[in-house]
């Protein structure tokens, strides 16, 4: 399916575009990939409210591809490569990018390092304005090529693009889509515990790249599959003991995966283990379900829903916070708008 056929020519014009997309945050984890930027397994995630990147790009006509970008203000010349290298890409199926400067400007409302993937927010946003440019009338394949572009930049970003909670690599590799939940599912709280907002040891790209000759990777990709058909089932169930059961295995899963690939590292901090081992022991003693899981970094993303919610943030409040640098609270969002 060549989903951006239909913009394949197209003449660069001046204009202006302005997105807000959101981070999310995954239940059931994409780790490995296969060909071009297509996972390896499916994964699902929830798109998160608080958290998102503004992001403005102005278009001009060029004679050749340029990009700069500025994030709060200060000029990005890693972040500008990494979109060059993109757009660069892109330029196979979009062959008149090569005629445009695109400039830039960003900003996150969470800081950097807090465990918030800001690949999946702002290279979504940079989506969302790209797509934007070529069509600015939305219709109902709008979303699902912002997602194609947004894959093309950083994996989870293509699931960002919806609201709600989302998978990719179930209907299609190609692109992320929306699923329906029950609706006691449908309001869930992430409150993130930052233990460490220091620089990772290793990026997620090198981590992907680290699966390909893992000795258990078929074992994880089958794990993976099987948990991602339960989570769906439990997500439109209502079963949330269930959703945090395979929410706390897919995290120890991944940082599993990290701790025996073939050049071995982990990311996770004493603190996170601390933090993990109270808030089972929180769990146990009150009944309430709140469950952690972790991307790829040391912090953790506790989820939990709307009932019992008070007493929860209570307990993180009082027992994590001593353990962290950070509470940042957030929830379930209903995905980009322009801005
Ligand atoms: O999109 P990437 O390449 O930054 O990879 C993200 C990987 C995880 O955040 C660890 C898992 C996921 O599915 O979001």
């Amino acid at each position: 399916m060549k989903l951006l056929e239909s913009f394949s020519s197209f003449e660069p014009r001046e204009a202006v575009c302005s997105w807000r997309s959101p981070a999310n945050i995954a239940l059931v984890k994409y780790w490995g990939k296969k060909g071009h930027q297509l996972p390896a397994n499916p994964s699902l995630s929830m798109t998160l409210k608080e958290c998102f990147t503004e992001t403005k790009v102005t278009f001009h006509p060029s004679p050749k591809l340029e990009v700069r970008v500025s994030l709060s203000g200060k000029p990005q010349e890693k972040f500008a490569e990494k979109i060059r290298t993109f757009l660069q890409g892109l330029s196979s199926e979009l062959p008149w990018i090569q005629g445009l400067h695109l400039d830039i400007e960003t900003r996150n409302t969470f800081p950097h390092g807090a465990g918030i993937a800001s690949s999946a927010s702002g290279l979504s946003a940079i989506a969302l304005c790209l797509m934007d440019y070529m069509q600015p009338t939305m219709d109902d394949q709008f979303l699902k090529r912002a997602s194609y572009i947004a894959r093309l930049a950083s994996g989870s970003a293509c699931r960002s693009v919806f609201g709600g909670f989302t998978t990719w690599g179930d209907e299609s590799d190609l692109y992320a889509s929306q699923i329906e939940v029950h609706k006691d599912l449908a309001h869930l709280h992430d409150t993130v515990v930052v233990v460490s907002s220091a620089e990772k040891s290793v990026t997620s790209t090198k981590g992907h790249e680290r699966m390909s000759e893992h000795a258990f990777k078929e074992a994880r990709y089958v794990q993976a599959r099987n948990h991602f058909q339960l989570m769906r089932s439990a997500l439109a169930s209502g079963d949330m003991n269930e959703v945090g059961r395979i929410t706390e295995s897919e995290a120890f899963s991944l940082h599993a995966m990290m701790m025996t690939s073939p050049d071995a590292f982990t990311l996770l901090k004493p603190q996170s283990l601390m933090a993990i081992e109270l808030v089972r022991d929180f769990r146990r003693a009150s009944g309430l379900p709140v469950y952690f899981t972790l991307d790829a970094g040391p912090n953790l993303h506790l989820i939990y829903p709307e009932e019992g919610a008070r007493k929860i943030e209570t307990f993180i409040e009082h027992e994590l916070g001593p353990l962290s640098e950070k509470i940042i609270k957030d929830q379930r969002g209903e995905g980009p708008t322009t801005c």
